[in-house]
């Protein structure tokens, strides 16, 4: 059974999953934000407690994790760098093994994907990938569920992403919609294109799931396109490279025009927040009425709850 299977595991990276899985989590999503809509009130994590480990600064995520946990009766713990001793004074490794001791569980946000496996490896409890350089997990079940949110089922459906191509957000929506069977298009100049090894692990999941990735310099490529997609030009801890970006990413701004080469009047607008208005995309575009961003911001809560709830084996679809 697939609650059976969620349960005790961690999400590092949707590779580990199946796609039963996500699509069990999708739905499960969709029960919570029901509850949640119709003013129905749980305490499915009464008793226990998470700990948030900071490194990045975040809104979304933590306020999703927080908020998630604590209305239904758990107590999230705050964690900076400024706080805490890993990987200053102390090991990731016994950091660890102490924060699996005491909590239920274990979000980490940061720089290194090593970081976040090696907390999952020790600590002994679910270990949930906030952001990482190299992955963005939470963030792309709250994107597919804003998708299907609009369109229904998502396998066979078109999302389009325009920016950065090898950044974290892009990583993940590559696993996530091979695993899924969507068809995933990122448009990205040639020395942003996303790490050839990643691509080659997906590419015989996208074969399995009937998912069509492609990657490709040509803003043409949104033509049909259910959701165009973007994210910052310049991720966080990238700072330095940002001249850099705004030269190479300036031809790939979504704003109106780029909105209308889908060809489709209904084609959503998607952004994972925060966005840096005038640059990936313009004004009008977020603020306007075919943006679905703030859906999709709001999404991170109910996916983190649905994410929190699976594996710490309080709650199943009904
Ligand atoms: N999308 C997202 O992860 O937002 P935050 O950086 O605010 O958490
Ligand atoms: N790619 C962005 C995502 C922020 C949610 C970053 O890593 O800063």
């Amino acid at each position: 059974m697939v609650s059976e299977a969620l349960k005790g595991r961690s999400l590092l990276t949707w590779l580990d999953y199946t796609e039963e899985e996500i699509r069990y989590l999708l739905d499960l999503s969709k029960q919570l934000k029901a509850e949640k809509k119709q003013g129905e009130t749980n305490q499915r994590f009464l008793g226990k407690t998470i700990a948030l480990l900071f490194e990045k600064r975040s809104t979304r995520t933590r306020c999703a994790f927080e908020t998630a946990f604590g209305e239904e009766g758990g107590h999230p713990v705050f964690l900076s760098t400024q706080d805490i001793q890993m990987g200053a004074k102390e090991s990731i490794e016994d950091t660890a093994r102490i924060l699996g001791r005491m909590f239920d569980a274990i979000q980490f946000r940061g720089f290194k994907q090593s970081t976040v496996e090696t907390l999952a490896k020790y600590s002994g409890v679910p270990v949930y990938n906030g952001l990482t350089d190299d992955f963005h997990p939470t963030q792309a079940l709250a994107d597919i569920l804003t998708l299907e949110e609009n369109f229904g089922p998502s396998k066979g459906k078109k999302l389009c992403f325009v920016g950065d191509g090898r950044n974290n957000v892009a990583r993940s929506l590559i696993v996530i919609c091979a695993k899924l069977g969507i068809h995933f298009t990122v448009i990205t100049p040639a020395s942003l294109n996303p790490d050839a090894a990643l691509l080659a692990k997906c590419a015989p999941l996208a074969d399995a799931s009937g998912a069509k990735i492609t990657v490709t310099a040509d803003t043409a490529g949104v033509k049909g396109a259910d959701a165009l997609y973007t994210d910052v030009w310049v991720s966080m801890g990238e700072e330095a490279k940002k001249e850099e970006r705004r030269r190479l990413l300036s031809p790939y701004q979504v704003n109106q025009a780029l909105m209308d080469k889908t060809g489709r009047k209904d084609s959503i607008f998607l952004h994972c927040l925060p966005a840096v208005k005038g640059e990936e995309v313009t004004a009008d575009v977020i603020d306007g009425p075919q943006s679905r961003a703030w859906d999709e911001g709001e999404n991170r809560k109910h996916t983190i709850k649905a994410i929190m709830a699976a594996t710490l084996g309080v709650a199943a679809i009904s």
